[in-house]
């Protein structure tokens, strides 16, 4: 195991750049921009490097380093896709007998060795479960793991001390002592935007967030969200909404070129309609669970054609699944999608969605076929 320090024009101490093999200097130092002096020093001087080192790291997996992008006007670096990890011992999906912790570990374990470090998790996933099993894989890898979770204002949750406590309750389940992106939920009333942008505003300043997302807000509301966090020179980082090609108010609302306008990501959740555009649901074979009333028989009569042109495309590029031409419209829309995967097959063919990309000409074929959906 080797510790990659590196200095970049303009800092004063090298940076820890990653940990990893050999292979990985050259990569470093082929693609990262004007390093002067590249140290190479055995990990176990550093003594114990884990995610505490967080702040300073900027680190690089096995994909591409051009596959890495900013979130939203921080320096905080993501991969171009996320990991959803609601399903994690959550009743909404159904079927949760046949998922087991081994499975949602080795989710956890390829998705870090694929470079895809970030992962979605909030308080109110298996109530606190999700954000469990996640801490409890994070604990023992050396790799940086981003977190984003997520606080939900429930109507009774009346004051900032509500976010403050929430919040500690969530660290304690995620091990770390900060959480990367720390998103609100939902914009329910009746507390004020402003109101729990300030309890943000203070978490951050209190060092236990490194950046402040929402989640299902408006335009109205995220520009709201922003102006207030904007009196504390920090950045709204984040959107996250439904967006996929089954669902996209986002295009129609404005809500996508604003945020591109505003340097605020869309995070795209549900990017595979929740499974549908997988292709293995359908009317003989509908979802399970709370899903079966959510998607009915209509839409899964025309999601089928869908899928049926995801996969005519998909063989266009060395026979990509329907989902993953289905998250790769995602990306090259501009938003990051987190889909969910509940063992390592899905997982895997879900990061075969990046490193290449739709044409234009196929993405307007997407276009077309979902815009009456
Ligand atoms: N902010 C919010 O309000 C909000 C709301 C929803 C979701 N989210 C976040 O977004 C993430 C993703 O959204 P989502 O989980 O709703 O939907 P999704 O990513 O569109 O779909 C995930 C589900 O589809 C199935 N699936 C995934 N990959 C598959 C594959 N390759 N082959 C076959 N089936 C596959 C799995 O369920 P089955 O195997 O059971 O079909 C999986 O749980 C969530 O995990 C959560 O972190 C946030």
């Amino acid at each position: 195991m080797w510790a990659f320090l590196l200095k970049l024009t303009g800092t004063r101490f090298p940076t820890l750049c990653g940990i990893g093999t050999k292979l990985q200097v050259h990569i470093l130092y082929s693609e990262l921009p004007l390093p002067q002096v590249l140290l190479i020093l055995p990990a176990k001087k550093l003594g114990q490097v884990s995610h505490k080192f967080h702040e300073d790291v900027y680190t690089y997996g096995a994909t591409n380093l051009s596959q890495k992008i900013s979130l939203g006007d921080t320096d905080i670096l993501i991969p171009k896709m996320g990991i959803g990890a609601w399903a994690w011992g959550d009743n909404y999906w159904g079927n949760l007998e046949n998922d087991s912790l081994e499975d949602y570990q080795a989710v956890f374990n390829r998705s870090l060795e694929a470079g895809v470090n970030f992962f979605d998790t909030a308080e109110s996933y298996g109530k606190g479960q999700s954000e469990g099993y996640l801490g409890r894989f994070n604990r023992d890898v050396d790799q940086v793991v981003l977190i984003a979770s997520k606080f939900m204002p429930y109507p009774w949750r009346l004051s900032k001390v509500d976010l403050t406590s929430a919040l500690r309750s969530s660290l304690e389940r995620l091990h770390v002592a900060k959480i990367d992106l720390y998103q609100m939920h939902w914009p329910i009333p009746p507390v004020p935007i402003k109101t729990w942008m300030d309890a943000m505003a203070q978490a951050y300043q209190q060092g236990l967030i490194r950046a402040v997302g929402v989640s299902n807000y408006s335009r109205r509301q995220m520009l709201k969200a922003r102006d207030r966090l904007a009196e504390y020179n920090l950045p709204l980082a984040s959107n996250q909404v439904n967006y996929s090609l089954i669902n996209r108010n986002v295009e129609k609302n404005g809500l996508l070129d604003l945020c591109k306008d505003q340097k605020i990501t869309l995070i795209a959740y549900s990017p595979l309609a929740q499974g549908l555009l997988t292709g293995k649901y359908n009317t003989n074979d509908p979802p399970p669970g709370i899903r079966r009333f959510r998607y009915r028989k209509g839409l899964l009569k025309k999601n089928q054609q869908l899928v049926e042109l995801l996969r005519d495309i998909g063989r266009n590029h060395g026979e990509k699944t329907s989902a993953q031409v289905a998250l790769n419209w995602v990306i090259a829309k501009g938003a990051v999608p987190i889909p969910g995967a509940r063992n390592v097959a899905q997982l895997t063919e879900n990061i075969g969605a990046l490193d290449w990309n739709l044409t234009q000409d196929e993405v307007a074929a997407l276009d077309r076929a979902s815009q009456n959906l």
